[in-house]
């Protein structure tokens, strides 16, 4: 159902993208950074010579082995790639015991900060008796290496306990994002059939506490024509205080199965190709997609990236990351790259503008946070709500502010720079991936003179092109399809009992390239510039969502007919989920007045909010008597997104009926189709 001919450029008008590429900016280094940067511009060149080596002395320095490898890249089974694969190690070892054998177990590994206010800092060594406790708890509950544990929490200290005590046990964790329904969770837990779900009472959203457990009741209750759950057993955390349903045998408190726990546990030693985690991701189909990360590489990338990239000072940084574990930015940069590298970190559990608008400003004077990683959309928010709000807290602290999971605008890039980072912080523009596993194409604070709106350069170590149709690279001043030329250390090993489908996703479209599903442009300099997705994916506030995954929600109601989803260029959330549909004969007529619209549009919302999630209930559904189609039956999404984005309709010369162009527009002119949220 797709549309045949993706397009390179961005879904957005394209008057704002040659502004973009004439961005002629430029923010070198100060001396004083470049003086003390972690960075070296010579890597570069190191990497190039022998980019199996420079990763391999990343390893050996950044990573702790119990068993030391010797070989570095296997590639001959491509595309699964195994690096030193002959080492053996511990994630949690490395990110946690380590540091406290090394004399750091005072050093404050997570200042917590709840959203109603409660605080709780927690050391290394404490960190170290937390995670060794948890995993002697689930061992006793009879997770044994291999087995999968899905993770469904907010934001807290336990989160990142959990992480690390599945990791410690060589059980590699499936973070659940907190805001997928239960029919969400269901499915990640099928699919990887996972035999304990760690969850919480509830967890602050706004203010208030909100339920997470009925989710997982529901996720794992019996339903016909399903399999029988693989879960034993359902360890809660109890943060709300909120009652909640209790299920004898299966059901156990988090708190009282740590205090009954000891605090040695001797970790499992696992090959460096053992699985760590699962992460499940939209992808251009209906179901999701587990992408499978394993433990060597992927530690060896995230402490390099995450020294290199923020610059980290371990004994002087406060380092904070807003992301929600349930991402894989909280994977790679709240748990293991920060933890790995010893870092003090900030984490927060709520929201920007709880209890209000200053929030996130307060916690960096509070903590004085030299290390920001957020995203642009939040960028976009604060900026909204205006600099007077910044400007009333001290942000003297920050040094190095990065920005992940969409482009940024050249006008958010200034902003951010001006307003928050006192027009001195460096900023890192870091382009990656779930599937990357760590950063790969960002600038490098104290060697880049960096550009606003351009992620730039591969890293050291990293071979990224931008290819035609016909995967030739396109000279600089060019546009393409992103595309990763090497294997990397943090590349995904495949999709979680798929093979197929992994290299049908990303190995089929470019022989023996990866291609990331990106469009972008190589500028004058050669620097790289990312233009948003070229495929069925889109990115609602840096959060990836599949168009054909909500359109198979909104199918599945029974009053629709069709449904066609489009990402819609947004201001603040870069894009939005906006819904053409079709409704069953017998209920075409529900949305013929406004009231029935609006109606029909609500129970279609709430829908979707029940099937995948409320991040991906659509901003805008419109009733159409017909979508437009191709001759061979490919609904044309280009047409659709320019009606969502109110542009004329572009060539419709290739649909098999013109005129459904004409319908839509002029129903959408009705005032009853069109209600916004
Ligand atoms: O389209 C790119 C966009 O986010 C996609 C990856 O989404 P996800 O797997 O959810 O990971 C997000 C956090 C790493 C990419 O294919 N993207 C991510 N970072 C950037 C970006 N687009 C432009 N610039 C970025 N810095």
């Amino acid at each position: 159902m797709t549309d045949t001919q993706p397009s390179t450029e961005p879904s957005g008008s394209t008057a704002s993208l040659e502004n973009l590429l004439h961005e002629t900016r430029s923010f070198p280094p100060s001396p004083e950074f470049a003086a003390q940067a972690n960075a070296q511009p010579g890597s570069y060149e190191e990497a190039r010579a022998n980019r199996p080596e420079f990763w391999a002395k990343q390893a050996r320095e950044l990573v702790t082995w119990k068993t030391p490898f010797t070989e570095t890249l296997d590639w001959s089974g491509a595309p699964v790639a195994r690096w030193f694969a002959d080492g053996t190690l511990n994630a949690a070892y490395n990110a946690v015991d380590r540091h406290v054998e090394n004399g750091l177990g005072d050093r404050v590994a997570l200042h917590f900060e709840g959203e109603p206010g409660d605080t709780r800092s927690i050391t290394y060594a404490e960190l170290q008796r937390e995670v060794a406790r948890a995993a002697n708890a689930l061992a006793a509950l009879g997770v044994t290496v291999g087995d999968r544990v899905v993770i469904y929490l907010p934001l807290l200290v336990e989160s990142v306990v959990a992480m690390l005590a599945c990791a410690r046990l060589g059980a590699p964790h499936s973070v659940v994002f907190g805001g997928f329904s239960a029919d969400a969770l269901r499915s990640r837990i099928a699919d990887a059939e996972a035999t304990l779900v760690i969850t919480a009472d509830g967890g602050y959203r706004r203010g208030a506490p909100s339920a997470l457990k009925p989710a997982v009741d529901e996720a794992i209750a019996p339903r016909e024509g399903d399999s029988e759950t693989t879960v034993r057993h359902v360890l809660v955390v109890r943060r709300t205080e909120q009652e909640v349903a209790w299920t004898e045998g299966r059901d156990v408190w988090w708190h009282e199965a740590l205090e009954a726990a000891d605090t040695f546990h001797e970790p499992a030693w696992v090959e460096a190709e053992h699985p760590l985690f699962i992460l499940y991701t939209s992808g251009t189909t209906g179901k999701p997609k587990g992408i499978l990360h394993t433990t060597g590489g992927y530690l060896t990338q995230v402490a390099y990236t995450h020294k290199n990239v923020f610059d980290l000072k371990p004994e002087t940084d406060v380092y904070w990351c807003t992301a929600d574990i349930g991402w894989v930015t909280g994977h790679s940069y709240v748990v293991y790259g920060p933890l790995l590298n010893g870092a003090t970190q900030v984490l927060y559990e709520g929201t920007p503008d709880t209890p209000h608008r200053g929030r996130w400003w307060e916690l960096i004077e509070k903590y004085k946070v030299s290390i920001l990683y957020t995203a642009p959309t939040a960028i976009r928010t604060c900026m909204k709500w205006g600099e007077d709000i910044p400007g009333q807290f001290d942000l003297s602290s920050l040094r190095v502010l990065g920005s992940v999971g969409e482009p940024i605008n050249p006008e958010a890039w200034m902003w951010y720079r001006r307003v928050i980072g006192a027009d001195r912080t460096p900023i890192v523009d870091t382009w990656w991936q779930t599937e990357t596993g760590g950063i790969m194409i960002s600038p490098l604070p104290g060697v880049t003179a960096a550009k606003p709106g351009s992620a730039q350069v591969p890293l050291p170590g990293i071979a990224a092109d931008v290819v035609d149709d016909e995967a030739n690279p396109v000279p600089d001043g060019g546009g393409g399809y992103l595309v990763l030329t090497e294997p990397w250390p943090a590349m995904l090993r495949g999709i979680w009992g798929d093979l197929e489908r992994y290299k049908e996703t990303y190995w089929s479209r470019f022989e023996g390239l990866y291609f990331a599903g990106d469009g972008a442009k190589k500028d004058e300099d050669g620097d790289i510039w990312l233009l948003g997705r070229v495929d069925d994916v889109m990115n609602v506030s840096g959060h990836r969502l599949s168009t054909t995954e909500i359109e198979s929600a909104l199918v599945s109601h029974d009053i629709v007919a069709e449904a066609a989803v489009v990402g819609a260029n947004d201001e603040t959330t870069g894009q939005a989920v906006v819904a053409f549909v079709i409704l069953r004969g017998e209920h075409a007529n529900r949305a013929s007045d406004a009231e029935g619209a609006a109606q029909v549009q609500e129970e279609l919302r709430s829908h979707v909010a029940k099937e995948i999630g409320p991040i991906a209930k659509p901003r805008k559904i419109l009733v159409v008597a017909e979508l437009p189609k191709t001759r061979s039956g490919k609904i044309m999404r280009r047409l659709l997104r320019d009606v969502a984005e109110n542009r004329a309709v572009g060539d419709a010369t290739t649909l098999a009926d013109s005129s459904v162009m004409d319908l839509i527009s002029a129903g959408l002119n009705a005032p009853s189709a069109a209600n916004e949220d």
